[in-house]
């Protein structure tokens, strides 16, 4: 069958075959409501905008005035000639920010995965991560070469025993921080805990979801649990709770930032971002030095407030704590019905359905935004709980 590029065919498991609507065209800035192309309306519970920044003055001045004094490219890779000041003052602020001396800017978080993390494990034995990473987190350990081994998502006990029965080789432990696809905390203090146990462990955590969301600076799950000093490296994004697009890699040994700096190949064989985007994300970390606590607080009500209204409801958000909040389905079939009924009222989450997720874990992801207010909240959960009473009760 011949299909539009939009539209993505999925076999059910009586083989019968459905298109999903994908890429629907937004025609607005990311806000409370999005317009798409067909007119309509959508309340927006689908971006991850968690700070409310995305369609910032400051950040869009900023952007504009870069943009008026170096044009829309750079002249080539930052190692020759496409570091101009607001990369350097970017990757200033990023180790500022997280109190080290050294921070590496990239494209995408997934960019910085993929080339900070195969450097870093030049030295490493073995890799142990937890079965929820990311993909770009599973793509950066393949492309490494070195062994891996998968323990039962936040399974500290398996963890140990991965470790134990590993004594004396050198591991590298990847994990999430708030997991991109379920919402819930990586338990990182265990992980310190295990590092101090035994030698020759280094950490490394990709907190795309909690940089921005939490810590009394911004600096995410590791800040909140009070292991800023011990984590070995973060990776984390601009293009989530700051509103702008790149990734960026602290690395607390600066032999290591260094090594990683002129070997990582996506920070050195491929350009950067633009001038417009690195000036936006400058903007954006100074929003968040000076509004960011108010936002965090802001936000926290609001997650509190969503995870308090779908208690006792039909709704299945297993463990999230998060402004990440899936809802799970048994089957395909339930998560598309209940998509297409939002759809239909005019709310747009996230679906995700194989091969993004197992068939038995399918669900539509819900993520809370400073720009919602309570009001958006309710409608979210009266309809969706009326989704599920129709759909699938
Ligand atoms: C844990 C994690 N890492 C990396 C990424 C990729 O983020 P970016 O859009 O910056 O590449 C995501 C986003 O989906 C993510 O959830």
């Amino acid at each position: 069958m011949k299909l539009a590029m939009n539209l993505y065919e999925i076999v059910h498991s009586d083989n019968k075959a459905q298109t999903l609507n994908y890429f629907p065209q937004v025609r607005s800035a990311c806000e409370r409501v999005l317009t798409l192309a067909d007119g309509t309306t959508k309340l927006n519970f689908s971006s991850c905008d968690y700070l409310g920044m995305a369609n910032n003055a400051l950040m869009k001045n900023a952007a504009i005035n870069a943009i008026q004094e170096y044009g829309t490219n750079i002249s080539g890779p930052m190692i020759f000639c496409g570091y101009t000041r607001y990369h350097e003052e970017l990757e200033k602020r990023y180790a500022e920010l997280f109190q080290v001396n050294h921070a590496l800017m990239y494209t995408t978080s997934y960019q910085a995965n993929i080339g900070a993390l195969p450097v870093i494990a030049e030295d490493i034995e073995l890799i142990i991560m937890d079965k929820l990473c990311h993909v770009s987190l599973y793509d950066a350990v393949k492309l490494s070469g070195k062994p891996f081994r998968v323990y039962q998502h936040n399974n500290m006990k398996k963890l140990a025993d991965i470790i134990k029965n590993n004594m004396g080789k050198r591991i590298l432990i990847v994990s999430d921080g708030v997991f991109s696809a379920d919402g819930d905390f990586c338990n990182i203090p265990e992980l310190c805990k295990l590092k101090s146990i035994y030698s020759d462990i280094m950490l490394y955590i990709d907190d795309a979801h909690g940089v921005g969301t939490l810590g009394e600076n911004g600096c995410g799950l590791v800040e909140v649990s009070g292991c800023l000093g011990e984590v070995d490296i973060i990776i984390g994004t601009m293009s989530k709770s700051f509103g702008s697009t790149g990734g960026f890699c602290i690395i607390r040994d600066d032999i290591l930032a260094q090594k990683v700096k002129y070997k990582s190949s996506t920070y050195n064989a491929s350009r950067s971002v633009s001038p417009g985007v690195a000036a936006a994300s400058c903007t954006a970390l100074q929003i968040n030095q000076w509004e960011g606590k108010a936002r965090r607080a802001k936000l926290v009500e609001l997650v509190t407030y969503a995870h308090q209204r779908l208690e006792g409801t039909r709704v299945n958000k297993q463990l999230s704590v998060s402004a990440v909040i899936p809802v799970i389905f048994e089957t395909v079939e339930q998560a598309i019905a209940v998509n297409s009924y939002l759809l239909r009222h005019n709310i747009m989450v996230s679906l995700f359905v194989p091969p993004y997720v197992e068939k038995n874990k399918s669900r539509l992801r819900i993520t809370i935004i400073y720009h919602h207010t309570k009001e958006d909240i309710d409608t979210l959960v009266t309809v969706l709980d009326n989704a599920i009473e129709k759909v699938i009760c």
